[in-house]
């Protein structure tokens, strides 16, 4: 087995095969080159490891460099894992686990102290990252979830088509301003990126139609079968989280789902107006320490990740 970098790869064709049989996911070779130029945690990286056995692309795995804030407000860059995933007909024969060593050596390589990626619990790879020696971020564990099926018509359509009217267009500087005035007292994933931003709307996790931006707050959303999927709400005061989650509940023809709220302020907006809470995800966020220090020596209990961050 050979290892390249994703640079190296002349062909990255099959990248595309290996992405839609993994996860589903259709990301042509075109678009990936647009993120790489584009988002900060992948310009001027190694962008990912690729295993090359007779000529064929065996499995990737990418690497990202991220820049978070440590406990002592500092800017602490590590490595991030992503879009993990091996060819099936060379499955279970370790391709996988030698990508990931080639990622971990590149994140010491640079002086990293963590590595971290998120998964699902669900996942066969779950288990291969415990023993890699990957262990969940509790705290993101404790951030509650919001759920609610306002009440309509019985003779309302059980599949409302989607918002019509013209879409805005989004801003997402103020998105971004939004978030990072929101985490100011707070450690971990503390820098919202503009390029990281561009491509999470690009990838369609959330839609200039459902989302709404205002100058004290923000909420970002997608569609699914005219319910909304809300990945990220903030507020800094009452009058603009009621008025966050009223907008959500008129631009959704059927339920609301709001994930990972880490925001205590809109936790109890929401709760107020009648969201069910919930606790528990199979998603989560692991972490390795790469250098000796533990995740606690990195960051303190104001550790801080949302969803539209997801990697
Ligand atoms: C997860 C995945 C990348 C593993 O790739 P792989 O090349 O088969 O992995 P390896 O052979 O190096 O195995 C690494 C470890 O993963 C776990 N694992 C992988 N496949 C497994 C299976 N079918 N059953 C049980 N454990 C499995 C095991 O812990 C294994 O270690 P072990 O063989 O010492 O028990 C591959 O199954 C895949 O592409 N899955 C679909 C995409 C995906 O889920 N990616 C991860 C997203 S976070």
């Amino acid at each position: 087995m050979q290892i390249i970098t994703y640079h190296e790869l002349k062909d990255k064709t099959d990248l595309f095969l290996i992405w839609a049989k993994s996860f589903g996911w259709l990301c042509t070779p075109k678009q990936m080159d647009h993120w790489v130029k584009i988002d900060e945690r992948l310009v001027g990286t190694p962008v990912g490891v690729c295993a090359i056995i007779d000529g064929n692309l065996a499995g990737f795995v990418g690497v990202m460099e991220i820049p978070t804030r440590n406990k002592h407000g500092e800017t602490e860059i590590v490595g991030g894992i992503w879009g993990v995933a091996t060819r099936p007909m060379y499955g279970r024969q370790g391709v996988g686990g030698h990508l990931l060593e080639a990622a971990e050596s590149h994140f010491r390589s640079k002086g990293f102290r963590l590595s971290l990626l998120t998964t699902s619990r669900t996942l066969i790879s779950y288990r291969g990252y415990v023993s890699f020696g990957y262990r969940e971020v509790e705290k993101i564990n404790s951030y509650p979830h919001f759920y609610k099926i306002p009440q309509r018509g019985a003779k309302v359509d059980p599949f409302p088509p989607g918002a019509k009217g013209k879409t805005p267009k989004l801003e997402l500087e103020r998105i971004c301003s939004n978030f990072n005035r929101f985490a100011r007292n707070y450690c971990g994933f503390t820098n919202r990126l503009i390029g990281v931003l561009k491509e999470q709307q690009q990838m369609g996790y959330f839609e200039s139609r459902y989302t709404v931006v205002q100058d004290e707050g923000h909420l970002l959303a997608n569609s699914q079968m005219g319910s909304l999927w809300v990945s990220e709400m903030i507020a800094f005061n009452k009058k603009t989280s009621r008025e966050l989650i009223q907008r959500a509940v008129k631009l959704s023809g059927a339920g609301i789902f709001v994930r990972n709220v880490f925001d205590p302020f809109a936790a109890t907006t929401l709760e107020k107006l009648s969201f069910r809470r919930d606790l528990g995800a199979y998603s989560v966020l692991m972490a390795k320490p790469l250098e000796g220090a533990s995740f606690d020596d990195v960051y303190d209990d104001t550790f801080l990740w949302s969803v539209a961050d997801f990697f």
